[in-house]
């Protein structure tokens, strides 16, 4: 995720980009940068580090840039090292571009532009502005140059694309990325969120995709893609702008929950290849000569490490085991050259987490980091790295993160069985595919969960029960209520009730049950019966089709794959907790005594 900005009109083009990037930083944090368009001599300059946008106006405030057209960038590198070089705009010739999203197809068209030799940085992005230079040359005219790019690149992109011979013109394009496009009384500007537009303008379009625009200081044309003039219906934004940061959401974590459709998408995105898995980051590694794979830890990351570590197990039958990173790190595990060692951590930076990472490389294991922040020390320290693609988490509790990181989890062990020749589930594959939209449909029963939550409001305590891979969902969702909310929430597994915590149960205690693995389901039921009988008030999360009777509050999943069903569950758990934090008047977005990143042990 990242974000970008173009703009043609009076005023003095550099503060407008530097502005907007600030708003944008949320978005992406590790470089950023501007081209505007010299007014005399018409030559683009670009400017541009690794670092925040602050680091970028020292830089441009040593210049004397005076222009009214630019674009510019702040970058959340997926492709490519945090560096100066990989930094946004490219520049090839008279073209000069920003981007946000990721081009699948970019080694295909490094081969068939020729562009081995040329490319000056690691990033997908360049393919694209070679690609842009290539068609100029032919059409001379940018947006028609644009229209025959896009027939060309696979993936999501949003486009802010400038060309030395066009003054006072940005042409953009979009598909799968956001791009929003506001008009002032002398001005045209595009950007990747609303909250970039609204110093200028309340009035914007909004582009579907594959659709393009080319922005001048009096006008914006819009087109399709086969470049015929269209019209776009304007919208006024109804809010303001701290509104705005959070899309229209009241907090960081409710955007973050909606954002989730979007960024497992995202995190798919060019990894399943006609019944395989592409995951290059692993080519080098030898499968086959481990006899023993860990799952190291923390908190959200650590349940979605059992989950992955069930899947793996169950696909190669290879010992798996998953650890909370304090406890690996203090127990002398037995682990050697031939042991996986894989670690998850969204920041990429907790010190548990990091110190049981260097612990397995000196003994020799190979390490896998599955993070969310490129240049992260974990993703450093470890021997091999693979990234979710959920963007900056802002919200202290973990939901994006997590759902991304079960998506590349299951993505690896599929992969791994793959390596070692093990047979590979390619209906568990193909349904990976559809997780975006079974996800939407939930988000969509929001106010379902939300009915949920008010049974906590006056709770003291919730108990969570789930067997197998629901154990590990229950976990996550007793996480969740806690740290948002603060009502006691534990998560059991369901056959373990009698042995101590059905003593818990009284009339009105509120149990939260998840049956989604069809060969417990039946038996997790069994024992909410026995909570019912004891007066509990149950919510439970089955499967289209699973018998049951006697609970009140059934809420049904889709019958997809049982090893995704943990992706599914997790959005009414999220949504859940949020509501009961709210109806508790709880600050959600930074829940007391929590931090999002723990760099002390
Ligand atoms: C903190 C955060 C959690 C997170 C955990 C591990 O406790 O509040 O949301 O799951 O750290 O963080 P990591 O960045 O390693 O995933």
């Amino acid at each position: 995720m990242c974000g970008i900005i173009g703009y043609t009109g009076s005023e003095n083009v550099k503060d407008v980009l530097l502005d907007a990037l600030e708003l944008l930083e949320y978005r992406g944090y590790d470089s950023a940068g501007i081209a505007v368009k010299d007014e005399t001599s018409h030559v683009t300059n670009v400017y541009k580090c690794a670092g925040r946008v602050s680091d970028l106006r020292a830089i441009c405030d040593s210049k004397k840039i005076l222009s009214a057209c630019g674009i510019g960038h702040t970058r959340w590198a997926t492709h490519g090292g945090v560096t100066d070089q990989n930094a946004h705009p490219h520049q090839q010739g008279k073209v000069t571009l920003v981007h946000n999203g990721i081009i699948e197809n970019y080694r295909e068209l490094i081969a068939d532009y020729d562009l081995q030799e040329i490319l000056h940085s690691e990033t997908d992005s360049e393919v694209v502005v070679h690609m842009m230079d290539y068609y100029y040359k032919k059409e001379k005219n940018l947006q028609k140059a644009l229209e025959r790019v896009i027939t060309r690149i696979e993936g999501s992109y949003a486009l802010c694309i400038v060309s030395t011979e066009h003054p006072d013109e940005v042409v953009v394009a979009k598909k799968a990325s956001p791009l929003v496009i506001g008009r002032t009384e002398d001005a045209s500007v595009a950007a990747s969120d609303i909250p970039a537009l609204l110093a200028y303008t309340k009035d914007v379009y909004f582009l579907d995709d594959l659709e393009m625009a080319v922005l001048k200081k009096d006008s914006i044309t819009f087109y399709n893609k086969d470049g015929k003039e269209i019209t776009k219906e304007m919208t006024t934004i109804p809010y303001d702008m701290e509104a705005a940061q959070k899309n229209g959401f009241d907090t960081y974590m409710l955007k973050e929950i909606n954002e989730q459709p979007h960024v497992i998408q995202e995190t798919l995105r060019g990894r399943i290849f006609e019944h395989s898995i592409v995951l290059d980051e692993l080519k080098d590694v030898d499968f086959n000569k481990f006899n023993k794979v860990y799952y190291v830890a923390c908190g959200t990351a650590y349940h979605a490490g059992l989950c992955g570590a069930s899947i793996l197990e169950r696909a190669t039958r290879l010992p798996v085991l998953t650890q909370v990173a304090s406890e690996f790190r203090y127990n002398d595990p037995i682990i050697d050259e031939k042991t996986l060692c894989i670690f998850v951590s969204q920041s990429g930076e907790t010190a548990d987490t990091l110190a049981a990472l260097k612990l397995a490389n000196e003994k020799g294991c190979t390490t896998i980091a599955v993070t969310n922040v490129l240049g992260s020390t974990i993703s450093r320290e470890a021997q091999h790295t693979l990234y979710t693609c959920a963007g900056p988490e802002i919200a202290v509790a973990s939901t994006k993160a997590y759902t991304t990181q079960l998506v590349l989890l299951t993505l690896i062990a599929l992969y791994i069985a793959d390596k070692r020749g093990d047979t590979v589930d390619t209906d568990l594959m193909e349904q990976l595919n559809n997780l975006p939209e079974y996800v939407s449909k939930l988000i969509d029963d929001e106010a379902i969960f939300e009915n949920y939550a008010k049974t906590l409001k006056d709770k003291h305590d919730c108990y969570f029960i789930g067997r197998s891979l629901d154990y590990a969902s229950v976990l996550e969702g007793a996480l969740k209520l806690k740290e948002v909310s603060y009502v006691h929430a534990d998560a059991y597994i369901a056959g373990e009730l009698k042995h101590g915590p059905i003593a818990l149960i009284e009339p009105g205690t509120v149990v939260i049950a998840v049956a989604t693995q069809p060969h417990v389901a039946a038996k997790t039921i069994s024992n909410i019966q026995e909570t019912i009988a004891r007066g509990a008030e149950v919510i439970l999360f089955t499967v289209e089709g699973q018998e049951v009777s006697g609970v009140e509050n059934i809420y049904y999943l889709p019958n997809i794959n049982p090893l995704l069903q943990s992706v599914l569950v997790a959005i009414p758990l999220q949504l859940i907790a949020y509501h009961t934090a709210c109806i508790k008047g709880c600050d959600v977005d930074k829940p007391r005594n929590l931090a999002k990143s723990v760099t002390v042990e």
